[in-house]
This record gives C-alpha cells, sequence and structure tokens, in this order.
C-alpha cells in the first residue's frame, strides 16, 4: 500500500499544537505538512509565520488540498462541530479532546461507521503511552482481567509536590498550570473529571463499554488532606488518583475513578510528578505496566504525530470489543472497602456501611475503614460533601459473592469478630 501524503489543517496553537508545530519540522520522513492552522485569536503572538493562521475554520474544513485535520482545542463543544464537519467533508481526524470524545462517543462511532474514515485520537488517554491503541489490538476481551491507572498528569503532579516535597495545594496547581499540564480549566484536573473523561475512552477500547462518563463512579483530590496522607504514610501507602476497572465474576465490569492507597511494590507507586501509568493484569501474561508522561506539549505532541504516522497507512480502531464480540457492560452490583476521613460523625451515614473494622475518633480528623456496597457512593453524596475525604483501601473491590468470607476475615483481622 503507498503511503499517503498528509496535509493537514491544524486546530489550536496551544500547549500541544505548536509542540506539534515543532515536532513535525523535526520529523521530514513523515511527509506531513501543516497547510493551515485555524486559531481563536488573530492578535496573539505565536512563534511561526504569520500567514500559517487563519480564524476562519473553513478555509481548512472546506479546503479540498487538506485531507487530515488535527484539532487540539479545549472547547468541546467547538471540537465536536470540528471533527463531524471535517469527517463528513471526506477527511481524516487525529483529535485529543478527550471530554468531547468521551460525551459523544456513541455519534462518533456511528459517523465512523458511516464515512469509513479513520478517527484517530491516542493523545486523549495518558498522553504519550500508547495505550489506546494498545487496548484495541493487542489485548483479547477475555483474557483482560483488570486495568489499573494513573491517567492525570496534574492531579499526580500535585499529589507528588504535596505529599514529597510539602508544598501546599494552591502553590502546586500553580506549578501544574505554567508547566502546562493542567486543563485551561483546572477544577477538570482536581475533581477528577479529566481523568474520568479519559476512563469512559480507556473502557470502549479495552472492554467495549460505551458509557458516559456521568455513568462512571468517581471524584478527584479535592478533598485530600495532609493528614489522609499521614495516615496513609503510617500504613505504608502513598495516595494516589486511580482509575481502575476489574472484570467481575459475573462477567460485568467494575470501573471507577477514585483516589487509592497504593503500597511499596505496586509499580503505580512509582510513577510521579505528571507521569502517567498503567497495569494491566490479563491471562497468561500476568502483569504489565506501561509508564511515560501524561500531560505536556511534546509528550502529547508525541501521541499526535504517532496517529498522523498511522493515518500514511490509513489506519482506522475497529473497536473490536465492540463489534467484534459480545461487549461487557457496567456492574453497578459490587462492594468496596475505603477509608474515610470527616470532621464529624454527623457527615457520615454509618447506616451505609456493611461494617466497619477500624474507626479513630478522637482527633480532630476523625477516620475509618469499612466496607460499603458501590450503590451508596453512586447515588449518595455525604461521602464528598463537608470536607470529607475518601480514598479506596488496595485491592477494594468486593464481589457480591466474596462477601461473607472476607467479613469474617476483617472482622478477625481487627479483633472484633464475634
Ligand atoms: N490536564 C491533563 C492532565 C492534560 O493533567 O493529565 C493531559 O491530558
Amino acid at each position: 500500500m503507498e503511503n499517503k501524503k498528509l496535509k493537514i489543517g491544524l486546530f489550536g496553537f496551544g500547549v500541544v499544537g505548536e509542540g506539534l508545530y515543532r515536532v513535525l519540522a523535526q520529523t521530514p520522513s513523515l511527509e506531513a505538512s501543516i497547510v493551515k492552522c485555524c486559531i481563536r485569536q488573530a492578535n496573539k503572538k505565536r512563534n511561526a509565520p504569520a500567514d500559517l493562521f487563519t480564524t476562519d475554520a473553513n478555509e481548512l474544513l472546506n479546503n479540498p488540498e487538506i485531507n487530515t485535520i488535527v484539532e487540539v482545542i479545549d472547547d468541546a463543544e467547538a471540537a465536536f462541530h470540528i471533527v463531524t464537519t471535517a469527517l463528513r467533508n471526506g477527511k481524516a481526524v487525529v483529535s485529543a479532546s478527550k471530554k468531547m470524545i468521551a460525551e459523544h462517543l456513541p455519534e462518533l462511532l456511528s459517523l465512523q461507521q458511516e464515512t469509513g474514515l479513520s478517527f484517530l485520537y491516542e493523545a486523549a488517554a495518558c498522553a504519550s503511552i500508547p495505550v489506546v491503541r494498545n487496548l484495541e489490538e493487542y489485548y483479547d476481551n477475555d483474557l483482560l482481567h483488570a486495568i489499573k491507572a494513573i491517567v492525570n498528569g496534574s492531579t499526580n503532579f500535585i499529589l507528588t509536590k504535596m505529599f514529597e516535597e510539602q508544598i501546599g495545594f494552591p502553590e502546586a496547581l500553580l506549578q501544574a498550570q505554567q508547566l502546562g499540564f493542567a486543563e485551561s480549566n483546572p477544577t477538570l484536573d482536581v475533581n477528577g473529571l479529566d481523568a474520568v473523561n479519559k476512563w469512559s475512552i480507556l473502557l470502549n477500547h479495552a472492554y467495549g463499554i460505551v458509557a458516559h462518563p456521568r455513568r462512571i463512579l468517581f471524584t478527584g483530590i479535592q478533598n485530600i488532606q495532609g493528614s489522609d496522607a499521614a495516615v496513609a504514610k503510617e500504613k505504608g501507602f502513598d495516595i494516589k488518583l486511580v482509575a481502575q476497572a476489574k472484570k467481575l465474576k459475573n462477567g460485568k465490569v467494575a470501573a471507577f475513578v477514585l483516589p487509592q492507597w497504593i503500597g511499596a511494590q505496586e509499580p503505580l507507586r512509582f510513577v510521579r510528578n505528571e507521569y502517567n501509568g498503567v497495569v494491566i493484569e490479563s491471562g497468561f501474561a500476568d502483569q504489565q505496566f506501561f509508564y511515560g508522561k501524561g500531560a505536556g506539549s511534546f509528550p502529547t505532541a508525541s501521541a499526535v504525530l504517532s496517529d498522523l504516522s498511522a493515518l500514511r497507512y490509513q489506519y482506522k480502531y475497529e473497536y473490536k470489543k465492540l463489534y467484534r464480540h459480545q461487549p461487557h457492560t457496567l456492574s453497578q452490583d459490587y462492594y468496596l472497602r475505603v477509608y474515610l476521613s470527616f470532621s464529624d460523625w454527623k457527615n457520615i451515614s454509618r447506616e451505609s456501611f456493611e461494617w466497619i473494622e477500624e474507626w479513630h475518633a478522637q482527633a480532630e480528623r476523625k477516620y475509618l475503614v469499612g466496607v460499603l456496597h458501590v450503590s451508596h457512593l453512586l447515588h449518595e453524596d455525604w461521602w464528598q460533601e463537608n470536607g470529607t475525604s475518601l480514598v479506596l483501601t488496595p485491592d477494594p473491590i468486593i464481589d457480591d459473592l466474596d462477601l461473607v468470607q472476607v467479613k469474617k476475615k476483617s472482622l478477625e483481622l481487627a479483633g472484633i469478630a464475634d
């Protein structure tokens, strides 16, 4: 098959767009050139020739010379319009807009089927780590038992700075913004929204699950306190914001994004600062660990570059888990073992717990460790209100069937068995 010459229309010249422009200049072998770049603000100073830029999207979308649109803007609705118009106009598309892709997956899937064109988005999850294509191509549905990942660089950077270098939250966030890791609205990072958007995308390539991010249980690091890190440390753990998916005994998948205690032997323990990491547990291969920069200009541009390279031989996602297997569905019926810290017992719904196996109620900041059904977290808000912070314990998922045995063992360990 002959390699296709890529004539690119680029939307966005921010952290990622400019990174791509520079990276392409250093990769002549790719035979890809940017014909035009569409930006929002015409008068901003740019490090590229003025005639490259336009503010008129149609100059790219309707230009017959352009066969590929690369979209790296951070306005999700505008990005959706650009991507859908480009595909309808017969152009292949590369995107890094995780929010847009996660929120519009069903429409984007139909449009790809309708047009038969490539729509690639490796940069939308874990930046430099090639996780989308790996999940899509390498792992068979039945053999993929579990995935555990750090998918947001900014929150990992903030937690590292706060707990290893004793830098305050506002200062750590400011650094993440200055280094170009954070979203332009950093609440998306801090509250876990960016991570859950990425998780929604990866669940599709891993398990064929098409779930709007609003249907996935998540929270961010907004309520994590210094005292939580101290308790974790005392027990030999770090706290990280972790996205997780695990196949349950009933064949459904438990999936969520929540802070979690990470033990010294776990690969994710070594993921610090803006790095991301993905641990895959699959049949026969056991554990595999992918590690790399999850945010920033060049690491993200490198994923776009790899998609462009794949476009030269007309690569498309086949969505094998969705179309060629029996796709999995999300489970809402399992239990989680959690650590909760809070300022007052009245903020805690004690009746939601199956059992509480440890509690410390004297200090100003109180905490407990207990097991509750996931429905309480999915349908109630008390666990993330009034500064209450929730952190999952290691191996937090308890299948319904295990419950009685696990309860007996935990209570024995806590010395409170009857
Ligand atoms: N704000 C995102 C992060 C950028 O921190 O991971 C990369 O998607």
